[in-house]
């Protein structure tokens, strides 16, 4: 990204240098860009000329409120999957009305909540949670609008941990029971069905899946036509990729959206999106100190200070995300590291076989670490989680502090 970048040998974000920030602040550190956040959400709204377009952030891929604020800002809605990531939204400014709200296991109180703070739609994944729902809202005299989400079965072609539109998968309500579910919401009390939702994986690099699922979803939606139930707005939820390796061509943000469009061209329909890791993934990185070399016979090992705790994807998903030396000049030869951290797990690695010329003490970055990465950190190995700071030009803020040990304690209680 032209917002991340080499000076002199130095690695910059925006106008400011990463060893500065990781002197200044410690590491582990995570810092992500505001500019590469906007543009990526802009690329986004840009693209949408012809069909009315809510683009609503997935909170889960990186939930500092700071970031939500700045998302906010731009006009973004958002999608929640739980009362938490709702009451993230609220306090960061957020506009409740441009909120979809996902996932399969909504409780009674996180739709009182959220009928409460005037969602736009709630997602839903069962007839069980839509009977739930129904008593819930009407309990309250309140109206809740729905959108069911489908399983369209179509194979995204990523990791199958990141697999949500196949069959095999716990997500949504199958394409042959739709029809009656959506018969069924039609007759109960407070319920109000506004549209049709799917998510179908995550990391996807192809456009052939997206458009095969809006296909099937337009199939249900002619159905529903002809029995009656008119639909608002199709979501289809996240899922397009980055470029993780450097290598790969994931679509534009801007194909995407014109495939949708030719494919929504006269059928009234808005469109909701619900991306996470296209807006944020590239705008972060994981800085780390390397504090011991160890090398053997048989393979050289660099201990670094970040851990599966603060960055999980290569231990759940053998996600290979990049990493750079944040200072390129160096005297030690570029030899093969595998670059492992503190915790006493053999899965506790940021990257294996990297080219590197490394000497204890330097500084690395872990690309595209902005989606998933911090949001999936832990204090396994009582670690305190990493501190987060948001560059915006020349300047930058401390958006998140580096927990303390008592904060790692809060709560917990020795016996009397
Ligand atoms: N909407 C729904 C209903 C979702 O389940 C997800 C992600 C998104 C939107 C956002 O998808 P995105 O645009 O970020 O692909 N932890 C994994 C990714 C899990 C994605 C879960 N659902 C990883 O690190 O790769």
């Amino acid at each position: 990204h032209n917002h991340i970048y080499y000076q002199n040998g130095q690695l910059q974000m925006e106008g400011v240098a990463v060893s500065e920030l990781a002197k200044q602040y410690g590491t582990p550190l995570y810092l992500y860009s505001s500019s590469v956040i906007a543009d990526n959400f802009n690329a986004y709204k840009n693209a949408a000329k012809s069909i009315p377009t809510m683009v609503c952030y997935a909170i889960k891929a990186n939930s500092n409120l700071a970031i939500l604020q700045a998302l906010a800002k731009l006009g973004a809605g958002f999608d929640i999957v739980s009362g938490g990531e709702l009451q993230r939204v609220l306090q960061a400014g957020g506009d409740a009305s441009k909120v979809v709200f996902s996932g399969v296991g909504k409780t009674a109180d996180e739709m009182a909540l959220a009928l409460e703070a005037g969602v736009h739609c709630f997602n839903v994944e069962s007839d069980a949670e839509l009977s739930l729902l129904s008593r819930v809202a009407s309990q309250r005299g309140d109206t809740a609008r729905i959108s069911l989400r489908v399983n369209p079965d179509v194979d995204p072609k990523t990791h199958p941990y990141i697999s949500t539109g196949l069959r095999d998968n716990k997500f949504g309500i199958t394409f042959e029971q739709a029809p009656a579910v959506y018969q069924r919401a039609a007759g109960l009390p407070g319920i109000e069905i506004v549209g049709v939702d799917c998510h179908i994986g995550s990391q996807l690099t192809e456009l052939a899946p997206f458009n095969d699922a809006v296909d099937r979803l337009l199939e249900l939606i002619a159905e529903l036509k002809a029995q009656g139930i008119s639909l608002e707005h199709i979501d289809m939820g996240g899922g397009l990729g980055i470029n993780y390796s450097g290598s790969e061509a994931p679509p534009t943000k801007s194909s995407y959206l014109a495939a949708l469009e030719s494919k929504l061209a006269n059928t009234g329909l808005s469109l909701i999106l619900e991306p996470g890791r296209s807006i944020v993934g590239d705008a972060g990185v994981l800085v780390t100190q390397v504090q011991y070399l160890k090398p053997t016979a048989h393979k050289n090992f660099a201990i670094v200070d970040a851990a599966m705790n603060d960055n999980i994807r290569p231990a759940l998903y053998q996600a290979e995300q990049r990493i750079v030396s944040v200072t390129e000049t160096s005297d030690a030869p570029v030899q093969t590291w595998d670059l492992v951290g503190p915790v006493c797990e053999s899965a506790d690695f940021i990257g294996k076989d990297r080219p590197l010329a490394l000497t204890a003490g330097d500084y690395l970055a872990q690309l595209d670490a902005g989606a998933y990465c911090f949001g999936m950190a832990s204090n396994y190995n009582t670690r305190a989680r990493a501190a987060e700071v948001l560059i915006a030009g020349d300047d930058h803020w401390l958006v998140r502090e580096r927990e303390t040990f008592a904060d790692l304690i809060r709560g917990e209680h020795l016996l009397p």
